[in-house]
């Protein structure tokens, strides 16, 4: 059965507080949209834990700090509806952009520390987009749980620490990153890789296996960092943001791994740019 899309808040509050008055959980799944296999694993695991299941689904301006970005990214809100058929999940809030951010809209979210590495660094203000737009999501349609992919792994850090420094009561569960066949971490943004480039991308998944490999095997980091780049570079990539071993929960950075660390990359492709991150 097609979801029913709710684009107001009312609608939706009327929804939950019914679901809430007969004793049904809650678990809410946030997307910008251009849904694929790695949203779809979220959706059936808030099915598979929850009573009832949200998608939201809101191309967040506050988001983007390049306006090329945000107009280029995919919208496929027909499409999206259809891929939630056979999960069964219980409506698709799609809001109006006046229900996130009604005229005068002056609150912004920003969780610190964690917000200035990675992602953080080379794309300045996105967090707090991010943090300011979820926990909107959080408190409109009052989930008892969250689901959020592992291959954000950043975000996810910001989202859990979001939540529990504004007591907002909601599980925040990370899922693992679903990848295509050939390794290449799924993303809406790989709709827009070109045949040519699609074909290129997925040196950056195996190199970063190859390195996790030389981590496990003794290598220090910043022996073969440089190398590592070097081969995604010379594999297509244009340009690399960071490439960097990482704590995996206070995002510091670590030359050897130790329990909980993940390596971390974000790298463009003809203009595409492409995260990934793989625990070691
Ligand atoms: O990961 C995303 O798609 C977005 O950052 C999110 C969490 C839906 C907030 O807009």
């Amino acid at each position: 059965m097609i979801a029913p899309i709710l684009r107001d808040l009312s609608a939706l509050r009327t929804q939950t507080a019914a679901w809430r008055k007969a004793g049904e959980s809650i678990g809410v799944v946030p997307t910008m949209g251009a849904l694929h296999q790695g949203h779809l694993s979220l959706a059936r695991a808030a099915r598979a834990t929850c009573d009832r299941v949200i998608i939201t689904i809101f191309v967040n301006p506050k988001q983007f700090n390049n306006p090329d970005d945000l107009k280029n990214y995919p919208r496929t809100e027909e499409d999206d509806a259809r891929k939630l058929e056979s999960i069964g999940v219980d409506l698709v809030y799609a809001p109006d952009a006046d229900q996130i951010y009604p005229d005068g809209f002056a609150t912004n979210v920003s969780v610190s520390g964690l917000t200035d590495m990675l992602c953080g660094a080379s794309r300045p203000g996105h967090f707090d987009g991010v943090a300011t737009v979820v926990s909107k999501l959080f408190l409109q349609t009052s989930a008892d749980q969250a689901f959020f992919g592992e291959k954000d792994y950043q975000q996810l850090q910001i989202v859990r620490r979001m939540a529990r420094d504004l007591d907002i009561p909601i599980t925040v569960v990370g899922c693992p990153t679903i990848r295509e066949e050939d390794g290449l971490a799924m993303s809406s943004r790989n709709l827009l890789l070109s045949d040519r480039s699609r074909t290129k991308a997925p040196i950056f998944a195996e190199v970063m296996n190859d390195v996790r490999e030389q981590l496990i095997n003794g290598a220090a980091m910043s022996d073969i960092q440089d190398a590592a780049k070097e081969r995604i570079l010379a594999g297509g990539y244009n340009e690399i943001d960071y490439f960097e071993l990482r704590d995996g929960t206070a995002l510091s950075l670590l030359d050897r791994p130790k329990s909980g660390a993940r390596l971390f990359g974000a790298a463009w492709l003809a203009g595409v740019r492409l995260i990934d991150n793989i625990a070691i």
